[in-house]
Formats: C-alpha cells, sequence, structure tokens
C-alpha cells in the first residue's frame, strides 16, 4: 500500500461521523432527546491503559458509551485514577492487572470484563514497551521481554479476542510509524511493531463474516512516558519538527483515531495499517 492510500484510509477515518453501532440497555445515556452513543451496552477491553496512549483511548471509548475495562502492569494507583476519571465523567470503568505475556492473566482478565459487562465488542491491544539498546549490546532478557510484551502479548491478546469479540465488533491493536524509517537501535523494537500489522491482516480474514475489522494503528511521536524515557529533550524537540505541525502526537490525537475505527464507520476500513502520525516521514 501507498502512503498516500494510507493517509486516505486515515482521513476517512478521522472524518467519519460516529454513528451508531446498535445498542443495548444498562450503557451511559446520551443526552436526552439525542441519539444513543456508540457504545451504548457494549464494552470495551484496553490493555495498558493505566497510562499514555491506553488511558486517552479508556476514557475516549467511555465518553462513548463503552463500559470500559482498564489493564495495567504495576501501576495500580494509575489505572484507578483512570476508572474515577471516567466515572466522574458519567461513564462506567473497572480496572483489572494482567500481564499480557501470560495467557492464563490474559484470559482472566476477559473474564473480569465479561462479569462487569457481560460480554465484549471492542478490543485494543496497546500494551507495549521500547527498549532502544543498539544489537552490539542488548541483552538477551530484554530481548525476550520485549517480544513477550509486544509480540507474544499480543498474540495472547488477539487470540482472546478472536474468540470472545461479539459480532459486529471491533479489534485494533497498535504498530508505529518507526516500521517506516527503522532508525539504528531501533531494530528489534520495529521488528515487534511490525508484527502488529501482520497480525491485523491475518486476523481480519479469519473473522470474515462476522462483522468484526480488525486494524493496526501506527503512530508516530506521541507524548508518552515511553517516549520521554527513551528521548533527551532535545531529541524530542527534533522529532517534534519533524512533523507538517510542528508538534509531538498527543495520546487524545490516537484515541481519536482509534475511537473512528471503532464507530460504525469504521467498518469498511478492515486489514489496515492506519498510519496516525501528523504527517512524520
Ligand atoms: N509513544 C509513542 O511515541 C508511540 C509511538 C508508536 C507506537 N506506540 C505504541 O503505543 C502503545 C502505547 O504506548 P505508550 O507510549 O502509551 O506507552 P506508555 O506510556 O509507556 O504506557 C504503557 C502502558 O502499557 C502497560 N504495560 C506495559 N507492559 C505491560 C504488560 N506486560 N502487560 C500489561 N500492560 C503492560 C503499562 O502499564 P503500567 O502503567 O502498569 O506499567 C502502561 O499502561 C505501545 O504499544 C507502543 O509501542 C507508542
Amino acid at each position: 500500500m501507498t502512503d498516500t492510500t494510507r493517509r486516505t484510509l486515515l482521513a476517512l477515518a478521522v472524518a467519519a461521523t460516529p454513528t451508531l453501532l446498535a445498542g443495548a440497555a444498562g450503557a451511559q445515556s446520551a443526552p436526552s432527546g439525542s441519539a444513543p452513543l456508540p457504545g451504548a451496552g457494549r464494552a470495551a477491553i484496553i490493555t495498558g491503559s493505566s497510562r499514555g496512549i491506553g488511558a486517552a483511548t479508556a476514557r475516549r471509548l467511555a465518553r462513548d458509551g463503552y463500559g470500559v475495562t482498564v489493564n495495567f502492569l504495576t501501576n495500580r494507583d494509575l489505572a484507578a485514577q483512570v476508572v474515577r476519571d471516567i466515572e466522574a465523567a458519567g461513564g462506567r470503568a473497572i480496572h483489572h492487572q494482567a500481564d499480557v505475556a501470560d495467557p492464563a492473566a490474559v484470559s482472566a482478565l476477559f473474564d473480569v470484563n465479561a462479569e462487569a459487562f457481560g460480554g465484549v465488542d471492542v478490543v485494543v491491544s496497546n500494551a507495549g514497551i521500547m527498549n532502544t539498546d543498539p544489537f552490539a549490546t542488548m541483552s538477551e532478557a530484554a530481548f525476550d521481554r520485549m517480544m513477550a510484551t509486544n509480540v507474544k502479548g499480543t498474540f495472547n491478546v488477539l487470540r482472546e479476542a478472536a474468540r470472545r469479540v461479539r459480532d459486529g465488533g471491533r479489534i485494533v491493536t497498535l504498530g508505529s510509524t518507526i516500521v517506516l524509517q527503522c532508525p539504528a537501535a531501533c531494530g528489534p523494537y520495529a521488528a515487534s511493531k511490525s508484527a502488529q500489522e501482520m497480525f491485523a491482516s491475518a486476523l481480519a480474514k479469519e473473522l470474515a463474516g462476522r462483522r468484526i475489522s480488525v486494524n493496526a494503528v501506527a503512530p508516530g511521536a506521541v507524548d508518552t512516558d515511553l517516549l520521554r524515557g527513551k528521548g533527551s529533550p532535545e531529541q524530542l524537540q527534533a522529532a517534534a519538527a519533524m512533523t507538517p505541525y510542528g508538534r509531538l502526537g498527543l495520546p487524545e490525537d490516537i484515541a481519536e483515531v482509534i475511537a473512528s475505527l471503532c464507530s460504525s464507520s469504521g467498518e469498511w476500513i478492515n486489514g489496515q495499517v492506519v498510519f496516525a502520525n501528523g504527517g512524520l516521514q
């Protein structure tokens, strides 16, 4: 696919009005007289949603009416705060600890979501880590941990999603614009993000006939702990300067794209990689 085609897909996704997936009872309701919310009667699991892109996505989907399961690895307090924020805004959310690298923990995460919300309609496989050691110095343990989280972890989440997402649902996994350039010291991380594209492409075909779309969203440089943990202020400034907008992406920018894909208008975007990077090349 050409970059132009990718950008066209993204523009369509973002422009899509959130017209609505069929709803049922028990969800956050729209103001009286207005159309029901896209996520009314539906539920979403977002892995790695205590911080960063995942937390923004949890808040965004909750605003659309989804019951949201917030997942974290170690930062329970941050996850609890995301839940409190959602509830304060009138939404429904729970939080649950699970290491995505552990298939039993991922299965339990889906169980907990089902107990709270009756099933799952949207799964966002967002949990990820980035190690930028060069080949010569990256330890085997660091490599294994990144692959266990980013590749096996996503496999665990997508496998469970393939089994449990209800017909008409949405699955999104997080790739990265880094795959377009793959700078020095990013080989293993970029490889783990390339895997997301193949996962989305194959799973979209496997779920054919059930009106479930599966896509990878590939952010550029987004202002989160993951990025700030790796770049000096000067490097972050340089990354911002590389986008036509002259700024880093915000977690909310990516959450909007994910929410668009999850709307009924997003149905025709399926098996794609949506580059959400503000024009970063
Ligand atoms: N930021 C960027 O510039 C950028 C660009 C392209 C793609 N991405 C991708 O976007 C995704 C989110 O990135 P981010 O920048 O928002 O990261 P972040 O701010 O570092 O947040 C990472 C989240 O993942 C969770 N997590 C980490 N390992 C986990 C595991 N084994 N099991 C469950 N949860 C785990 C963390 O939980 P705790 O809080 O408990 O640790 C946290 O909620 C990642 O897949 C990343 O590769 C990011």
